[in-house]
C-alpha cells in the first residue's frame, strides 16, 4: 500500500476529509503521517482522532535551513513516504523535498489557478481579493507542486457560483465545501496513478 504525508500548519479540515475518504476506502493509500509546521494546531487533533502519526517541523528548531530539509527528508524516508499532499501548508516546500518526490506533491488552493495565486496569497487574503475582484465565480484548484508557490500544473479544479452580497466569509466557506470534495478525489487520482502527465506537460510553454 502506498503511503501519504500530509503536511498542514493549521486547522486541518482537508486533512480531515483525506483521513475519512481513507477509512471509507474510497483511497487506496495510507495516510501515514502528518507533518505540522506548528505544536497545538486542529491538524494534530485530526491526526489523533484517525490514528495517524504526527510530527512537527518547526524552523526555529534548526540551525539552517539546508538542516531542516535534511531533517524532513529523512522522516519522510523513516516513514518510507510516497506521495505528499499538502493541505493549508505555508512554508515553500524545499527544492530537495520536490527533487525528492517528482510529480508526486499536491496543494489545494482555495481559488482558480492562474489567478489568485502566489507569494502572500493565502487564507483570507485570497477571498478577500476574489471578493475586491468582483467575480462571481470562484472555487478550488488541486495542482502539483514545484519549487514556486502555486505555479505546477493543474490536476483537479472545480467552480463555484457567487452571489453579488457575498462577503469574502461566505466566499471562504462556499469554496472550502468545494475544496473536501475534489481534494479527496484528486489525491485519488495521483495514488492510483490516473493522471496523464504527459498531457498536462504538453501544454506547457
Ligand atoms: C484551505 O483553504 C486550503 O485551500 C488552503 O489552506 C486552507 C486550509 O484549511 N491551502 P484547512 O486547514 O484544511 O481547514
Amino acid at each position: 500500500m502506498k503511503k501519504v504525508a500530509v503536511f498542514a500548519s493549521g486547522r486541518g479540515s482537508n486533512f480531515e476529509q483525506l483521513c475519512i475518504a481513507q477509512k471509507n476506502k474510497k483511497i487506496s493509500a495510507q495516510i501515514a503521517l502528518l507533518i505540522a509546521s506548528k505544536p497545538d494546531i486542529g491538524a494534530i487533533e485530526v491526526a489523533q482522532n484517525y490514528g495517524v502519526s504526527s510530527r512537527v517541523f518547526q524552523g526555529k528548531a534548526y540551525s539552517s535551513s539546508d538542516e531542516y530539509n535534511d531533517a524532513l527528508l529523512a522522516c519522510l524516508n523513516e516513514y518510507s513516504i510516497d506521495f505528499i499532499a499538502l493541505a493549508g501548508w505555508l512554508k515553500l516546500i524545499p527544492p530537495t523535498i520536490v527533487e525528492a518526490f517528482p510529480d508526486r506533491i499536491i496543494n489545494i488552493h482555495p481559488a482558480l489557478l492562474p489567478m489568485f495565486g502566489g507569494k502572500g496569497m493565502y487564507g483570507a487574503h485570497v477571498h478577500q481579493a476574489v471578493w475586491q475582484s468582483g467575480m462571481l465565480v470562484s472555487g478550488a484548484t488541486v495542482h502539483l507542486v514545484d519549487a514556486e508557490y502555486d505555479r505546477g500544473m493543474i490536476i483537479k479544479q472545480e467552480c463555484v457560483a457567487l452571489d453579488f452580497n457575498d462577503t469574502p466569509e461566505i466566499i471562504a466557506k462556499k469554496v472550502l465545501k468545494v475544496e473536501h470534495k475534489i481534494y479527496p478525489e484528486a489525491l485519488k487520482m495521483l495514488v492510483e496513478n490516473k493522471i496523464d502527465f504527459n498531457n498536462i506537460k504538453s501544454r506547457k510553454k
